[in-house]
């Protein structure tokens, strides 16, 4: 009796998480690494949800949108790798994965300004996150006036 109620609460718990899940499955892009790539960005700032090294990939289809600021076509995509920071030498220097993160335009996502946001762990697989509380609401502080897109290519190279 005690074995099917600790199931019966696992399978309370799943169906509870699914459906805090983005709604349409995000999948991460296969050959997302044969984008072009930013610079290696550190942000040393343990507060911050960018803790980290990291790297931006944009998509053929986002890339002359993304050098104009604006006017992003539906496919456009963005993912960022994230790192952990290990020293080696008093120098910050890349560790482990930690993190990956899209954007693609996708008009049918009204509530996050027609960009899906998703996140993933290192190994590809999709994270339960709230797209609107833990992602959009930042990126429409920081970028309304760009489509949402925080960075920019001036401070890419
Ligand atoms: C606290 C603010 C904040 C939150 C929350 C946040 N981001 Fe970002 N995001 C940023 C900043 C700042 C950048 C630019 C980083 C850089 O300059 O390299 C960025 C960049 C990105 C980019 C590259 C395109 C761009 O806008 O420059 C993607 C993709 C992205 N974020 C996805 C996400 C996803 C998915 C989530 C939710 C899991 C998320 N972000 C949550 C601040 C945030």
């Amino acid at each position: 009796m005690k074995r099917i109620s600790a199931l019966l609460a696992m399978i309370l718990l799943c169906t509870g998480l699914s459906h805090a899940a983005p709604a349409g499955k995000a999948t991460l892009p296969k050959d997302y690494e044969k984008w072009e790539k930013s610079g290696e960005k550190v942000v040393n700032d343990k507060k911050s949800l960018f803790y980290g090294i990291h790297y931006t990939y944009v998509d053929k289809k986002a890339m002359p949108a993304y050098k104009a600021g604006k006017g992003y076509p539906e496919g456009s995509r963005f993912v960022v790798v994230f790192y952990n920071i290990k020293e080696e030498g008093g120098k910050p220097v890349k560790g482990k994965k930690n993190m990956i993160v899209l954007m693609k335009r996708d008009k049918k996502f009204k509530e996050t300004g027609g960009w899906q946001f998703a996140g993933f762990g290192p190994d590809g697989k999709p994270s339960m996150i709230d797209p609107v509380k833990n992602c959009f609401e930042c990126h429409e502080k920081d970028a309304k006036d760009r489509e949402y897109v925080i960075s920019r290519y001036a401070d890419f190279k």
